[in-house]
């Protein structure tokens, strides 16, 4: 790839700058300055430095986003803002959302530009874990989560998959779903004569919502947690 090119999906700037910046010598590649924009890099091995700062290029990234309420989860919207108005700006066009949450839903996003992978984690028959946690409107009985366990009736052909349910008090649970079915909780808690008051994502394939991020902050995955999500 040529080296303005590099720079350029580095995010380090504009193709014009970053032109700019290797012609009067700033920019190095494994160690050495290189002042040509076209010079020919490899953009798999390439040890960029910046003003101190070291890049890799990655053909894939991943980002979390901690999703208030009020938001789509959607690209574009004209109306109401949604996820990518809170990302950055740059990933409108290249990254998509694994799953949707409501717009009253809170919690874990994660959005990537590996496609693939989206599809794949998506697809009805790839049972990936998803934990939420949930305010519902009176306490559960020991029927209520046998049957939200064992599949409950929202009015599909099926009845839900299998599900767990775990108590933190009268008002709060976890529920971990396998599935993404429209609406999915608030019609699960719904079947059993329940109200959702209030629902937030926790975790997705095996990854955690980081708890230092602030409702609308977002931060990249770790590259254990991108490799949790792969082995799904
Ligand atoms: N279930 C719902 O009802 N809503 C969501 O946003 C996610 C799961």
């Amino acid at each position: 790839m040529r080296l303005d090119k590099l720079l350029g999906e580095l995010n380090i700037g504009t193709r014009s700058e970053v032109k700019k910046l290797i012609t009067k010598g700033r920019i190095s590649v494994n160690g050495s300055i290189v002042t040509k924009p076209d010079e020919k890099v490899d953009e798999e091995s390439a040890l960029i430095t910046y003003e101190g700062r070291e890049y890799r290029y990655k053909k894939f990234s991943f980002y979390m986003l901690n999703k208030p309420e009020g938001i789509l989860t959607a690209n574009t919207d004209s109306d109401t803002p949604t996820i990518m108005d809170l990302l950055p700006k740059e990933l409108r066009n290249t990254h998509f959302s694994i799953g949707r949450l409501d717009k009253d839903t809170t919690g874990l996003i994660i959005v990537c530009n590996d496609g693939e992978l989206v599809h794949r984690l998506l697809s009805p028959k790839k049972h990936v874990d998803k934990k939420y946690l949930v305010t519902i409107e009176k306490p559960l009985n020991d029927t209520d989560i046998k049957t939200l366990e064992n599949g409950v009736d929202i009015g599909e052909k099926n009845l839900t998959a299998q599900s767990k349910v775990e108590i933190i008090d009268e008002n709060n649970i976890y529920l971990t779903i396998h599935e993404g079915k429209f609406h999915q909780i608030k019609r699960m808690l719904k079947a059993v004569d329940n109200n959702v008051l209030a629902l937030k994502r926790i975790s997705l394939g095996g990854v955690s919502l980081d708890r230092n991020l602030q409702s609308g902050q977002y931060r990249e995955l770790t590259d254990q947690e991108i490799k949790t999500l792969y082995e799904n």
